[in-house]
């Protein structure tokens, strides 16, 4: 696998569709991001950039564990499932093994990324390119400090910029769909080249009892006795103590809830709602308690 790359889908990948299923927002947004990417292949390749500016990056930004970089993976299957025969691939880019590399090196294996892997791969069919947390490798330069932040991290972000307009000029087959949980952080020139900015939102009070539900109904597959809880007259209450938390944060305090002593975690069919109620409010108190200030 070539440096930076760390992983290569053959599309359509059903796997990456579960991913994309698995994430409940609003549809209007889902239908949003997949028409954007659509336009990317259809319209960009025939339409002179003199009139319509396209660069074949689309970014989503919002809070960890909104869903951005399953959402990310996901659209690359559904844009395949939608050009049906291209022979698409998505290549998952790693930014922080980029800016690892020996000092004075970072920039160097950003161009070779972009101008040979990328490049190649977009020379032989539609290519999706995630650029997951792009913050790492797209640096607000107006906010680093000189002495704070090596030199090679601005260079690193120059260089990104140089090769997203290369590649842009020269293969319209090619959409980068980036991730940012920190959108301050992000270089207001990668911006400025984006073609759409979405923002992701914390679930409100609906699509977190859809991401409850649709936990506990997983759940229920093995465990079937965890289905009745969703009729409990107290489910309300849990979906009202969820609100807040993030989609993988609803998950993972099922787990929580799972955990709540060892005869739930031996048993998990005798689950019960006070429990969920109590882990789904432990889970708010945590995140209310470790919540970075801005
Ligand atoms: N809106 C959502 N609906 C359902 N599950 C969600 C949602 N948001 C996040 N998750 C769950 O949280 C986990 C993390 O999602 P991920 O795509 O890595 O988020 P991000 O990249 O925004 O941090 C996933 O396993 C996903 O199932
Ligand atoms: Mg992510």
């Amino acid at each position: 696998m070539p440096k930076g790359i760390h992983r290569r889908w053959a599309l359509p990948e059903p796997a990456l569709g579960a991913l994309w299923d698995s994430i409940l927002i609003d549809e209007h947004r889902k239908a949003q991001l997949l028409s954007q990417a659509i336009v990317n292949f259809t319209v960009r390749p025939k339409v002179s950039r003199d009139v319509i500016p396209l660069h074949g990056v689309i970014l989503l930004v919002g809070p960890p564990g909104t869903g951005k970089t399953s959402l990310a993976r996901g659209l690359a299957h559904r844009v395949s499932q939608v050009l049906k025969g291209a022979r698409m691939q998505l290549l998952e880019v790693e930014p922080h093994s980029l800016t690892s590399s020996a000092m004075g090196k970072t920039q160097r294996a950003v161009s070779d990324l972009f101008s040979q892997s990328i490049a190649e791969s977009a020379a032989n069919g539609p290519t999706i390119v995630l650029l997951d947390e792009v913050e790492t490798l797209a640096v607000d330069r107006s906010k680093l400090s000189l002495d704070a932040n090596p030199i090679d991290i601005h260079r690193a972000t120059d260089a990104v910029l140089v090769q997203l307009d290369l590649l842009a000029e020269q293969h319209p087959n090619l959409l980068f769909v980036a991730t940012s949980n920190f959108p301050e952080a992000v270089d207001s020139a990668f911006t400025s080249r984006c073609d759409l900015i979405m923002e992701i939102p914390l679930p409100d009070e609906a699509a977190c009892e859809q991401i409850l539900r649709a936990c506990l109904s997983g759940l229920a597959i093995t465990f079937p006795d965890v289905a009745g809880l969703t009729r409990d007259a107290d489910f309300a209450d849990c979906v009202s103590a969820c609100v807040g938390l993030d989609g993988r944060a609803i998950r993972k305090m099922v787990a929580n809830a799972l955990a709540a002593d060892p005869q739930t975690a031996i048993n998990p069919n005798s689950l019960s709602i006070g429990n969920l109620l109590s882990a789904a409010r432990y889970a708010k108190e945590q995140r209310t308690k470790t919540k970075v200030k801005p």
